[in-house]
């Protein structure tokens, strides 16, 4: 399980660094393909295709879905935090744990968001507003990157205090995101 969310997220930081264009396209690409990782390369092509046939299709539905699951781990570790603080005697080592975990995705979440993986193109929870206002999902995208860190840093202390806080933070940088950009169902 492990392997495959590291290689689905090499993937998206790949796709990231493409867009930018020129000679990184195709640096990327050729790194893509050299590592044997076609499906990203692929991708890269339907993203960067308005007219895209089925099979580009295919490759943004599959990074959709992608992520998708990768939202999902970082909704599970967030619970884990949650539940652990609750308690009375949080368990530290799986609050660090989940919180590296939570810091580690977070900076990547910019990346998943190419033109051509929205909902004209298949399901998900990512509404059209995202690719309207692109400036403004990204200062989202980096507050959470920032609250991530933060509560990183609190949690490898053991002020209980400051680690409660600083998961509240973290709480409301993943709500100011969805209540814009979020399906609240489907
Ligand atoms: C910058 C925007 C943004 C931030 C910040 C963000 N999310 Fe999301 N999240 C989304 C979008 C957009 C989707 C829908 C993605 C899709 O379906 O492709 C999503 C989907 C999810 C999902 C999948 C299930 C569902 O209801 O769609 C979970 C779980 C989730 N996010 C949890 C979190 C948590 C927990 C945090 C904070 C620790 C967080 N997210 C921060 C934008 C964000």
């Amino acid at each position: 399980m492990r392997n495959v969310l590291l290689a689905t997220a090499g993937a998206l930081v790949l796709l990231s660094a493409c867009n930018g264009g020129g000679a990184d396209d195709n640096n990327a690409l050729a790194e893509a393909n050299a590592t044997g990782n076609e499906a990203s390369a692929a991708i890269e092509n339907a993203v960067q295709q308005s007219n895209a046939t089925p099979v580009q299709k295919e490759q943004a539905l599959a990074l959709m879905k992608e992520r998708h699951e990768v939202y999902e781990r970082i909704g599970k570790a967030m619970k884990v935090v949650s539940r652990e603080l609750k308690a009375g005697t949080p368990d530290l080592a799986q609050v660090r744990q989940n919180a590296g975990t939570i810091a580690e995705l977070a900076p990547k979440v910019q990346g998943w968001f190419p033109a051509g993986t929205g909902p004209d193109v298949g399901k998900t929870g990512a509404k059209a507003e995202i690719w309207a206002k692109p400036e403004d999902f990204a200062a989202k995208s980096r507050d959470f990157t920032q609250a991530a860190q933060a509560f990183q840093t609190a949690a490898n202390g053991n002020d209980l205090a400051a680690i409660r806080s600083a998961h509240g933070n973290l709480g409301k940088s993943c709500k100011a995101c969805h209540d814009l950009y979020r399906e609240d169902d489907h």
